[in-house]
């Protein structure tokens, strides 16, 4: 077989609309693809011993340091399951995508590595291989995943996600609206705030009913997003699902103040995305004038980052069901 001397791989964001944290403990999940902010992997051939460039790291693989650990472990996974020990290799890794503010870095990242070494061992992948081959990475960098980012930055379509159960499509026909999605700055580590939920759990029973109640919230906003009018009924769960993670221990006052300021400035509703503890704030809007006025004030007191999203892209009619 000839092997290509250039492979590429890609990936993009995710968003969570509804079900962090809730997700951990089988509940539904509503997640986002978020096209325009991605990642892609450029696998290059070479007679030196495998490197790594990219914006946190240039050097040698064997040198990748320790918080890099999920990514190297997937490198040599890799190598292992294309039988190359010795291949000599570049990876060139670009991503758009802010480390550790909820937005799946790092699983875009292992996502685009793995397209990227399928490319170059000239092999088609499915759907359940990517996910399983790539969480190789997530296992390592966040403990114990429920899966969901893997999913979303894989798929091309909104989903619905439940742990350890096939991915679906969700009816999407609320179009004529937008996401404003504002990076705090702050990162959030997931296994942190994992582990604090955990804990709170363990105490409390109004806790348990949080998870619960986030879990119905998205059963219920999955029917709205199925209509053309139920916008408002959207924002309004979204605002519900900020308290309950409030509740939780991990939103953050600046969480706290980017959705207040974008409530005041005319969003629909507002919340965090993610593990939280920082991380990006998301605000819902029915019409891009409102948005482009909150992603304006976002950025003028203090958002690192700021995207819009339209809604109209993630229409859909159902046509087939995810791996
Ligand atoms: C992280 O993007 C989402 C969490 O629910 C963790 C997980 O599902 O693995 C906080």
């Amino acid at each position: 077989m000839k092997l290509k001397t250039t492979a590429f791989g890609s990936s993009h964001a995710k968003i969570i609309l509804f079900g962090e944290h809730s997700v951990v403990y089988d509940q539904p999940a509503i997640a986002l693809p978020l096209y325009s902010v991605n990642t892609t992997v450029t696998l290059t051939a070479t007679n030196t011993p495998p490197s790594v460039t990219s914006n946190y790291y240039n050097g040698p693989l064997a040198d990748l340091d320790n918080n890099l650990l999920g990514i190297k472990e997937l490198i040599n996974y890799l190598l292992d399951y294309f039988n190359a020990p010795t291949l000599q290799f570049n990876l060139n890794v670009h991503s758009t995508i802010p480390l550790e503010r909820g937005m799946g870095s790092s699983a875009a990242i292992a996502t685009a590595i793995t397209r990227a070494f399928f490319d170059y061992f000239n092999q088609p992948i499915d759907r359940a291989t990517l996910l399983q081959i790539a969480n190789v990475e997530e296992q390592i960098t966040h403990g114990s995943p429920s899966g969901i980012d893997l999913a979303t930055v894989s798929s091309e379509k909104p989903i619905w996600f439940i742990k350890n159960q096939e991915n679906q499509q969700i009816d999407f026909k609320i179009t004529n609206s937008y996401l404003v999605i504002a990076d705090t700055g702050i990162k959030g580590k997931t296994s942190a705030a994992v582990n604090l939920v955990k804990q709170k759990l363990a105490n409390s029973e109004s806790h348990r009913q949080s998870i619960e109640q986030l879990g119905q919230i998205a059963f219920q906003a999955r029917t709205s997003l199925a209509k053309t009018t139920d916008v408002k009924v959207i924002g309004e769960l979204m605002n519900q699902a900020q308290g309950h993670l409030q509740s939780l221990g991990v939103s953050h006052p600046i969480i706290e103040q980017f959705c207040t300021l974008a409530r005041l400035n005319g969003a629909l509703g507002a919340k965090l995305t993610g593990s939280g503890l920082g991380g990006c704030v998301i605000a819902l809007t029915d019409n891009l004038q409102t948005a482009q006025i909150i992603k304006n004030n976002l950025n003028a007191i203090g958002a690192t980052e700021t995207w819009i999203q339209s809604f109209a892209n993630y229409d859909n009619q159902l046509e087939e069901h995810l791996e």
